[in-house]
Formats: structure tokens, C-alpha cells, sequence
């Protein structure tokens, strides 16, 4: 039996770790031992707990309840929970997701005490360290042992930073093992999306007809805390939404931050415009279900990015750049940036023209299988 432990912290963690703790509950149970960590970096009930239900994710086994704060702050009190559980639990390894400050604690705590770490979405790179993500997960993936890259290009990104294509073990820290695997969303979004037909509501209860309103998300840092982006972002959905409803799951750092940076012209405009629907974080069901009857989805979110191509849906990225190149190499979705005319010119482009090329590019939708299967072969 292997034992990991899984750190969770940011809610597209917690989504993506129903994909291995499902395929570890179907296929592995016998060979997997999963202890979850919660570090509580992200903690209000429909950032966090609303999902272990519904996706049917064991319930952490420990929560370090840290909270919100200043990197430094946040990420040292992880460290020191994490480290502490690590020496008490003794696991075969280390699983992280991603590129938040839980992941980023995580691969510290585990390296310095000779933990092998397991870096699931590794590889992906903006190329933009003024992202707090960019410094998370390039950190993480040269103290992993197991990378698993969800696209091509994630691969060759880890690649061309020096990481060797090896197939004989032993694997470790100083010889890590490189994987181009699929990704867990798409497993998700596949496993997840018949029953978000069966069991959402949020059509009827946001009063939406399929098919006919826009999706949109904000939450990156570099939008909410700059007010020259979020007012453009602002002024441009507003001028969208004199054509089309616009529903748009607030997630909390930005109801918190549009108060502080958007004038109050603004703000009352947009308590004005019935067409733009700003509601509470949904859950991930909901947010599936919303995402397969939208039109178009206008997002800085890198999960919400990858949704709108697994759903079929032209996607506006409010970003200067994306890991996601892919997608918008295949014409699916179009780099807007905080730019209100870019983001119209593309709105305009996609109303007319919507996009036609879907091909996979995230794997056979068995990508959690295949990592579990590595783990044990390879740790
Ligand atoms: C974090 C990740 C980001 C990820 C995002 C997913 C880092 C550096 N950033 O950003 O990569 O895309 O999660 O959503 O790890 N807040 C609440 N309730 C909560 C959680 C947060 O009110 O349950 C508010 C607090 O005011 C907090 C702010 O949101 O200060 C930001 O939270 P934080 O976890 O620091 O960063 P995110 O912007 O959520
Ligand atoms: N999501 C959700 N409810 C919401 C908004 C997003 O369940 O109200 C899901 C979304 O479907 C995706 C994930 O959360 O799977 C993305 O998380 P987020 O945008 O917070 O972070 P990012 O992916 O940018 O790190």
C-alpha cells in the first residue's frame, strides 16, 4: 500500500482532486492510501466545503484553517502545518495541484525533509513573473520528482528548462520524471457534466434561458487591484451587456475589491444594468451546467479558460498572455487582456463567427488513472 498525501487549499484544487480521489476509490483503493490536507486558504462555504459534497470528495483529514493574508504570511503558516503533518503521517509522497500559495507551501515543506512531491498541471508557464503563479509553480516543478503535464506544451516547457525525457527509475528529486498525462479537469468535466444536467438548478433559479446569455468570471489579482483593468473590464461588459445577459459568479476577492478601486459612477452603473446578473460563487455543477448553455464565457480563470474549449464555447481571456496556448492557437479563444476595445472587437468577431475547432487536447479523460498508475510503478 502507498500512502500520499494530497494538499488542497484554493477552490479549483479541491475540484481537481475529486479526479484522483475517485479514480483512486474505483481503481486503486486497495494499492492508495489518500490523507487530504486543507491548508483553508480558501474557506467561505461556497468556496470550499460546497464542493466536497457534491463531487464527492473524502472530507480533509486535517484543515490548517490559515485563511487569507499577505503571501509571506499565508504561505509560512502552510509551511509549518504541512511539515508537521508530514513528519507524523511518513507518506511514499506528496500530491500538488497547480500553482497557488498551498502549492507552493507544499513544496517546500515536503522537499526539505526528502518528501518526493507528485506536481500535478505541471509544466504550464505565462512567462510573466509578475504572477504570483508563475513564481508558485515554477518552485514546484523543480522540487517534484513526478510531473504531469496536462498539454504538449506544458511538456516542452519542462523540457526546455532542462528536465530530461527518462523512462528507467529511480526517480527522485535530483532525477525527476516527466509526463505528458491529460488533464484532470477534462476527466471532471466529462464525469461531472450528465449530472450537472440531471441534478443544477441554476438555469430556473437564475431565470436563464440555455443558450442565451454570456458567462463571465474575474478574479485574478492583476485585474481586481489595478482600477484602471477593472474598470475597463467593467466598461466593456457593460457595453456587452446592452445586447446580452450577462451572468457573472463574483468570486470574493473581487466583490471585495470593486467597492475599493471602480468609481462610483461605475459601481452604480453596474447596479443599474439588468442584463448583467452578478451573482455568489456557484457551485461546480452549476458552474458546468452554466458553462455548456452559455454562448460565449469572458474569463481571466485558467480552469474557467479550459471549460469553455472542453464546452465547445468561444472564450474571451481577460489576460496579457495564457498558459493555455493551445486554445488559442486552435482559434477558440482570443487574448483580450484588461483592453475594452479588444474585448469587443472579439465579442463581435465571435458573435459572427463562432469558432469550429474543438480537438482534444487534454488527454482521453483517464488522466487521473494514468497517474495513479505511475505513482506506483515509479515511486
Ligand atoms: C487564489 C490563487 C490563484 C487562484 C485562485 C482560485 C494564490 C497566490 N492565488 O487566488 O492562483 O487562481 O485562488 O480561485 O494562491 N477570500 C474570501 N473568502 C475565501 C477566500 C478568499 O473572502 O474563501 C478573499 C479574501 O479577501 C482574500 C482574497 O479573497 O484576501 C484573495 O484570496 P487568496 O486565496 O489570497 O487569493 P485568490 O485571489 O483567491
Ligand atoms: N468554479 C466554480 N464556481 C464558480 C466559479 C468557478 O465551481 O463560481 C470552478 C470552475 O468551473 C473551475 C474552477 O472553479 O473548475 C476554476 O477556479 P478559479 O477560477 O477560482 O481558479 P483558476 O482556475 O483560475 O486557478
Amino acid at each position: 500500500m502507498k500512502k500520499i498525501v494530497t494538499i488542497i487549499g484554493a477552490r479549483p484544487q479541491i475540484i481537481k482532486a475529486a479526479a484522483l480521489s475517485r479514480a483512486i476509490k474505483n481503481h486503486f483503493q486497495n494499492k492508495i492510501q489518500e490523507i487530504i490536507v486543507h491548508t483553508g486558504q480558501h474557506y467561505d462555504a461556497n468556496m470550499s466545503e460546497i464542493f466536497f459534497e457534491e463531487l464527492n470528495i473524502p472530507k480533509p483529514d486535517y484543515n490548517l484553517n490559515v485563511g487569507s493574508g499577505k503571501h509571506g504570511e499565508q504561505t509560512a503558516k502552510m509551511i509549518q502545518g504541512i511539515e508537521e503533518i508530514l513528519i507524523n503521517e511518513k507518506p511514499d509522497a506528496l500530491v500538488l495541484y497547480g500553482d497557488t500559495n498551498s502549492t507552493l507551501a507544499g513544496a517546500i515543506a515536503a522537499s526539505k525533509i526528502h518528501i518526493p512531491i507528485v506536481h500535478i498541471e505541471a509544466g504550464l508557464r505565462s512567462f510573466n513573473k509578475r504572477m504570483p503563479e508563475e513564481i508558485n509553480r515554477i518552485m514546484c516543478d523543480h522540487a517534484s520528482t513526478l510531473l504531469f503535464s496536462p498539454t504538449s506544451t506544458g511538456y516542452k516547457n519542462l523540457i526546455n528548462e532542462g528536465f530530461k525525457e527518462l523512462e528507467e527509475g529511480p526517480f527522485h528529486i535530483d532525477r525527476p520524471k516527466v509526463y505528458h498525462s491529460g488533464d484532470v479537469m477534462y476527466d471532471n468535466s466529462l464525469h461531472f457534466s450528465k449530472m450537472a444536467k440531471e441534478q443544477s438548478s441554476i438555469l430556473v433559479d437564475e431565470n436563464l434561458e440555455a443558450g442565451s446569455f454570456i458567462l463571465g468570471t474575474i478574479h485574478r489579482d492583476n485585474n481586481t487591484d489595478i482600477p484602471e483593468r477593472l474598470t475597463a473590464i467593467f466598461e466593456a461588459l457593460l457595453e456587452i451587456a446592452k445586447e446580452q445577459k450577462i451572468i457573472l459568479p463574483l468570486h470574493p476577492r473581487t466583490k471585495k475589491k470593486m467597492n475599493e478601486v471602480l468609481s462610483s459612477n461605475l459601481l452604480n452603473q453596474i447596479s443599474n444594468c439588468n442584463n448583467l446578473q452578478m451573482i455568489a460563487p456557484v457551485s461546480f455543477l452549476d458552474m458546468v451546467l452554466l458553462e455548456d448553455s452559455s454562448k460565449m464565457i469572458i474569463t481571466d480563470s485558467g480552469g474557467v479558460q479550459k471549460e469553455s474549449f472542453f464546452f465547445k464555447k468561444p472564450c474571451l481571456i481577460l489576460r496579457p498572455e495564457t498558459e493555455w496556448v493551445e486554445i488559442v492557437e486552435a482559434g477558440a479563444a482570443h487574448i483580450c487582456d484588461a483592453d475594452k476595445n479588444m474585448i469587443l472587437k472579439s465579442y463581435h468577431e465571435f458573435m459572427v463567427k463562432p469558432p469550429q475547432h474543438f480537438e482534444g487536447i487534454f488527454g482521453d479523460g483517464k488522466a487521473a488513472e494514468f497517474i495513479c498508475d505511475e505513482i506506483l510503478t515509479c515511486l
